[in-house]
């Protein structure tokens, strides 16, 4: 099948790969003629666990090219995929970008095969892909739904670090469209994962299951935020044995003859400075606004957001009862990106850290594994020290602040000059028993050390 993906972004190259790779004919078209080049040369212009070898691979053997002319890549084309960015302008999600794609493939549908299907795969509010990107391709094409023109939404569940995997091993694929001719189609486009399991569906439905999806895994992750704080006033509780208990009711994790389940949402349940990145913040902000708009407030995603904007404050408030003021004192910063694997620092908690950090006068000394660059660009007006060795990032400070969970804080504990130096985990990542002063996110006070198993269970 020969597929034209729109915008080569995180989700249209990863998609774009991952179609070449089940045995497709792929053009990527972007504005950018750099990210083009980049693309034709076999380089990945993002990074992202295993793209870049699938992307050389698939370009070496032609499955895969890139181009900023619509128009040639649309020859022949059976499918076009709209895989724009949304981003959300602090009211609403900004759609222009995917009109623009719509009215773009529109024109150029003469070139397409007889039969071609549009399939929305950006992350669009319900209704978005029938009532705004419907109506701008039939007039812009002349061909009406139906005759010549089939349409879907198609959301993607590509999570940054696992997103290559996430496409070739998919948990479901949801395609919500206009009509039969339009799903059998794009079933004949993923026949290669006949064993999943497929949401069948309308336009609408689509749409809001990426939201409802992505809402769920956020509220979860207030939800054990809220419960963490609470019990951090609470005296002797430790948010993480609560939440171990919650785990282990079997409609959680299923007892089976062979052992406990352990589902990955075990994980959105450890308390923590709070979500960032691309997609959490954005859709359910974009949800929020949608239920807004349409008479049915949103309240509970209205206090996940709440709860998840106020969070970072909570490891401040550590930080303070450790130190008490913090106006001239070093401390470490570990962890810029908005989640370990990669170097995206987009809504990262990081930033609202630091900044409350500078605010209290404390001089700050940040340290990443990848993301100092991005950090640097995102706030380059911010004074902070960014140090590329851990060693030196933690030494003299008055204290360490953990933010992000990459695998090599792990052992922090052995390159610490002194045991004296708070730790303040905010991600209940390290053991607890390795420091002789640690506070975590919903680690209430014990009255007697040791006491508690904690640590990450
Ligand atoms: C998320 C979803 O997990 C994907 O399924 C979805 O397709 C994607 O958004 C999208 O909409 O495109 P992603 O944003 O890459 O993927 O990252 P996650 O691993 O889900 O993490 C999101 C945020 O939640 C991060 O800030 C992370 O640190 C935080 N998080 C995650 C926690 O605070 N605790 C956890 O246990 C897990």
């Amino acid at each position: 099948m020969k597929i034209v993906i729109m915008g080569s972004g995180y989700v249209g190259l990863v998609s774009g790969v991952g179609l070449a790779e089940i045995g497709h004919e792929v053009v990527c078209v972007d504005v950018a003629s750099s990210k083009v080049a980049q693309i034709n040369s076999g380089t990945s212009p993002i990074y992202e666990e295993g793209l870049d070898a699938l992307l050389k691979k698939n370009v070496a053997a032609r499955c895969l090219r890139a181009t900023t002319n619509l128009a040639e890549a649309m020859v022949g084309a059976e499918i076009s995929m709209i895989a724009v960015g949304t981003p959300f302008d602090g009211k609403e999600i900004d759609l222009s970008f995917i009109r623009q794609a719509a009215i773009d493939i529109g024109n150029t549908l003469q070139y397409a095969a007889d039969y071609h299907v549009v399939c929305v795969k950006s992350t669009v509010v319900p209704g978005t892909t029938q009532d705004v990107v419907g109506p701008l391709l039939e007039r812009a094409s002349g061909r009406r739904m139906g005759e010549g023109l089939g349409l879907c939404m198609n959301p993607e569940f590509l999570a940054e670090g696992t997103a290559v995997k996430d496409f070739m091993e998919p948990d479901r694929i949801v395609i919500g469209s206009v009509d039969a001719r339009t799903s059998a189609l794009m079933q004949e486009m993923y026949s290669a994962f006949a064993s999943t399991d497929f949401v069948l569906t309308t336009p609408v439905t689509a749409e809001m299951c990426k939201y409802a999806a992505n809402s769920f895994l956020a509220a979860t992750i207030s939800f054990a935020n809220e419960i963490a704080n609470l019990c951090s006033e609470a005296g002797e509780v430790d948010a993480i044995e609560v939440l171990k208990a919650v785990h282990l009711d079997r409609r959680l994790s299923p007892l089976l003859p062979q052992g406990r389940v352990k589902p990955g949402l075990m994980s959105f349940l450890i308390p923590g400075t709070g979500f960032g990145g691309s997609c959490f913040p954005k859709d359910v902000k974009a949800l929020v606004s949608y239920g807004a708009k349409i008479g049915r407030p949103m309240r509970i995603l209205e206090a996940v957001l709440e709860t998840n904007r106020k969070q970072p404050s909570e490891t401040i408030k550590l930080v303070k009862e450790e130190l008490g003021l913090l106006s001239g004192k070093r401390i470490a910063v570990l962890g810029l990106a908005f989640k370990p694997g990669t170097d995206d620092v987009r809504e990262s908690p990081a930033m609202p850290l630091i900044r409350a950090l500078l605010k209290e006068g404390a001089h700050v000394v940040a340290h990443d594994p990848i993301a100092i660059p991005s950090m640097k660009a995102a706030i380059p007006e911010v004074d902070v020290d960014y140090c590329a060795c851990l060693s030196d990032a933690i030494r003299d400070v008055a204290a360490v602040v953990l933010v992000t969970s990459w695998p090599q804080y792990a052992a922090i504990h052995n390159l610490l000059d002194s045991q004296a130096i708070p730790i303040i985990d905010g991600r209940r990542f390290l053991d607890k028993r390795k420091f002789a002063r640690y506070r975590g996110i919903g680690l209430g006070r014990m009255r007697s050390e040791g006491r508690a198993e904690g640590g990450r269970s």
